[in-house]
């Protein structure tokens, strides 16, 4: 892979950038905004609660409403597979003195949502989850919110964020305390906004009611959807790749740290700050990988980094024990079960773990017939994983990729000189 490319806009950014934007005061323009499936749910739910959004190639003009003037949706708002567009929009309605019913896709419908369910409902609003387990749809029966100090079991930007969303709605102090940081987009974006936030390491607290103010915000490059395109590089031998303009938010940038640690050849350029986020370019040639250990916060940092984190451990020399990861059995698909099932099939040697996988690398992967999972990141991750085995692979399913990165196989090709077909 020899060249230099852009990603389409960081998917999680984007989000916020579109909620806050639409229940702000004034107009928020958007910058290289990119229209994959997910950030386009949360620009539905927006427009449903009577916000007008105008999108135009990659700019994106948002009227906002402020809190008050959030309107009482006509329908179920579809969050489609999109996870974070259901809880944050559930932390904004929480509030809001109606009641809306969320839905999503089969994949979001077996999703937990109890982890916002619950502190939502300590401050106040009354939430019904329709499915077992407190799965969607979710029914809001927003009410006036009191400020709650929450201490969460899991580490989790997209309830730290529902909350936090709450919390500028809320009468009195919110805070948020989480075992370990999660992504901080939110707190960097609120400030960007006018609002005032106090983050303290694992903490962040906030002083409700706050009405935030419309601006101007510039998206960075998705690391998350660079790293398959940086994976692919490490791996494919004579590789030379460049991505410019990705967002290195450092807690986002564990997939590059234990890169370099299991020998990856990589370089950063740091290029400053765009709308109070870390940008810069990232340069990687191919070179020989071994097997590392990695759990806890390290994986944290690269959480939505695990199928290609797989990928590049099947192919590097010893073994690689990835645990703390339970987390990945309710993303968008059991990303655990599916790695290691696809792996199997290009003749990888993968032990599951009930919180991770053990890969025996050094094995040479040969093409195989699999499977996404109706998984973004899997599609993406085994065609990676197809670019460097032996003979064909075919990925059933891989149209899911437009969830974050329509193009990617596209992209892909172009890069591999042509070693990819879409059908
Ligand atoms: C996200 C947070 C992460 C991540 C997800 C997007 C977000 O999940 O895996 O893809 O935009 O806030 P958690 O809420 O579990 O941290």
């Amino acid at each position: 892979l020899i060249g230099s490319v852009g990603v389409p806009a960081d998917k999680s950014i984007a989000h916020r950038a579109i909620i806050l934007g639409s229940f702000a005061k004034g107009e928020t323009r958007l910058r290289n905004f990119f229209p994959g499936a997910d950030n386009l749910a949360t620009v539905e739910a927006c427009r449903m609660l009577g916000v007008e959004i105008g999108l135009e190639g990659s700019e994106g003009r948002i009227r906002g409403v402020g809190w008050e003037g959030i309107g009482e949706p006509a329908g179920v708002i579809d969050c489609g597979n999109s996870g974070t567009t259901m809880r944050l929009i559930a932390g904004v309605l929480a509030a809001r003195p109606f009641s809306a019913r969320l839905d999503g896709d089969s994949s979001l419908r077996r999703r937990p949502m109890a982890r916002v369910v619950e502190p939502l409902s300590r401050m106040g609003a009354r939430i019904e989850a329709l499915g077992e387990g407190g799965r969607p749809p979710l029914v809001i029966h927003g009410a006036p919110l009191r400020g709650c100090h929450h201490e969460l079991k899991i580490a989790s930007a997209q309830v730290k964020s529902a909350i936090l969303l709450a919390g500028l709605q809320a009468k009195g102090l919110t805070v948020v305390e989480e075992p370990a940081k999660s992504r901080d987009h939110t707190e960097r974006m609120l400030s960007a906004f006018g609002a005032r936030v106090a983050v303290e390491g694992r903490k962040v607290e906030i002083f409700g009611p706050q009405e935030l103010e419309g601006t101007e915000v510039e998206l960075v490059g998705d690391l998350s959807s660079a790293a398959f395109l940086i994976v692919a590089a490490a791996l494919v031998p004579g590789s030379d790749l460049r991505v410019e303009r990705v967002g290195l938010n450092p807690t986002r940038t564990g997939l590059l740290d234990l890169l370099a640690e299991m020998g990856g050849d990589l370089s950063l350029v740091r290029q400053g700050e765009v709308a109070g986020e870390p940008v810069g370019m990232v340069e990687v040639r191919s070179s020989e990988l071994k097997g590392i250990e990695v759990g806890g916060e390290r994986l944290l940092r690269a959480i939505d980094e695990f199928p290609i984190l797989c990928v590049a451990a099947s192919l590097a020399e010893g073994d690689t024990r990835i645990t703390g990861a339970g987390e990945l059995r309710v993303k968008e698909s059991d990303r655990i079960a599916a790695m290691a099932c696809e792996l199997r099939k290009l003749g990888a040697r993968v032990e599951e773990l009930s919180d991770g996988l053990v890969i025996r690398g050094g094995e040479r992967l040969r093409g195989a017939r699999l499977e996404s999972h109706g998984d973004h990141r899997i599609a993406m991750a085994l065609a990676v994983a197809g670019l460097v085995a032996r003979g064909e692979t075919e990925v059933e399913g891989a149209e899911v990729v437009a969830v974050s990165f329509p193009g990617f196989f596209e992209c892909l090709n172009l890069l591999s000189g042509g070693a990819v077909e879409v059908a």
